[in-house]
């Protein structure tokens, strides 16, 4: 504990700082006959406890009170004011400017020495009171963070269950991650939300858990009662994430349910158009498609980057979002980047059996 006197008075210094000493002798005490270098030293260090003059050359007591209190962590720490006489004026201003207690001159050794205790004890109090509610929040903060961690590894597995039964490979759902938060951040979208939707797109998919593995893992093109069925993968995918209280777990729903829409209201479910499809959708709708033209599926060999690209600048508001696309054509070195980093890794054809 750190105590402050300010008197301009070399004797009064010493009268009170023998008081406080007997109070407790692990206090430490600064003795200021300046008030303006008291200041400086609380700005550095602030104190737990002041004695204060009122008359003082320089600045008085009530413009003392005024700079200290306007300090960071000033706020509660005790201040007594030492005046000569009960002047009631001189008490009000004080009180009001955030003096705790009075003192007044000649001062009884007695009467300060029991203030000065309670007043010690008071901001030992406090000072234990803080610290441990900035050690529960430290606490809160740890536990939150702990289960967002857990409930981003659900979505990770939960995608990784969909992958299981889907010839689209782990590469798939990690671009078009990648390309999804590069064109959210093009877009100029929030951090927080570019960051989620990179979360939330590996599972626009996770629908397909509930497409019959004879359509899912058909080699050749689907008739069109199999496109039915596997058309309803984004409704199956919204069932599944819906209303749940995280944020992340509803932007995943959403995506699951617009991924296929259109920009010119050709899509499915829906068939919505232009601004009426979730942006989190336009986005994914962009990045979905390009990565599955560039990657080997059953039915088709993988495209040419060079290839996508034109077909993904075609498509610019009739399958796209112009935005969409556009970001993401100016973005195209880091797309080609992030192809490369996440190459599929060249392995025999996969058993359909
Ligand atoms: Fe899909
Ligand atoms: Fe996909």
């Amino acid at each position: 504990m750190l105590v402050h006197i300010v008197d301009d008075n070399d004797t009064n210094l010493m009268l009170f700082e023998q008081i406080v000493r007997r109070v407790d002798a692990e206090v430490t005490i600064a003795c200021y006959p300046d008030p303006l270098t008291a200041l400086v030293d609380c700005s550095r260090q602030m104190a737990d406890l002041v004695l204060l003059d009122y008359m003082m050359p320089g600045i008085d007591g009530h413009e003392y009170v005024r700079r200290m209190r306007a300090m960071p962590g000033a706020r509660d720490v005790p201040i007594v004011m030492i005046t000569a006489a009960a002047d009631r004026f001189v008490r009000q201003t004080a009180l009001e400017l955030g003096v705790t207690d009075f003192l007044t001159k000649p001062v009884d050794p007695s009467e300060m020495r029991v203030r000065v205790t309670n007043l010690l004890a008071l901001r030992r109090n406090h000072l234990r009171l803080r610290d441990q509610n900035r050690w529960l929040a430290e606490e809160v903060r740890h536990a939150t963070r702990a289960v967002l961690e857990r409930e981003e590894e659900l979505i990770v597995r939960l995608a990784k269950a969909a992958e299981f039964r889907d010839p689209e490979t782990g590469s798939h759902i990690v671009r078009m991650a990648h390309y999804s938060r590069l064109i959210a951040c093009g877009l100029g979208l929030p951090d927080d939300l570019c960051q989620l939707i990179f979360k939330a797109a590996p599972m626009h998919d996770v629908g397909k858990l509930g497409t019959p593995d004879m359509i899912l893992l058909k080699p050749g093109r689907l008739d069109d009662a199999e496109m039915e069925v596997m058309r309803r993968h984004p409704v199956i995918g919204h069932a599944i994430l819906s209303g749940s209280s995280s944020h992340l777990i509803q932007l995943g729903a959403e995506i699951a349910i617009t991924h296929h829409e259109k920009y010119d209201g050709t899509g499915y479910p829906y068939g919505i158009a232009g601004e009426n499809i979730p942006i989190s959708g336009r986005i994914v709708a962009v990045a979905d498609v390009f990565d599955a033209l560039t990657s080997r599926r059953p039915y088709k060999p993988a495209w040419e980057m060079e290839r996508a690209r034109l077909y993904v600048s075609d498509n610019i508001g009739l399958h796209f979002d112009p935005r969409c696309v556009e970001v993401f054509l100016a973005a195209w070195p880091e797309i080609l980047d992030i192809r490369s980093r996440f190459a599929d890794p060249v392995e025999p054809e996969r058993s359909l059996v």
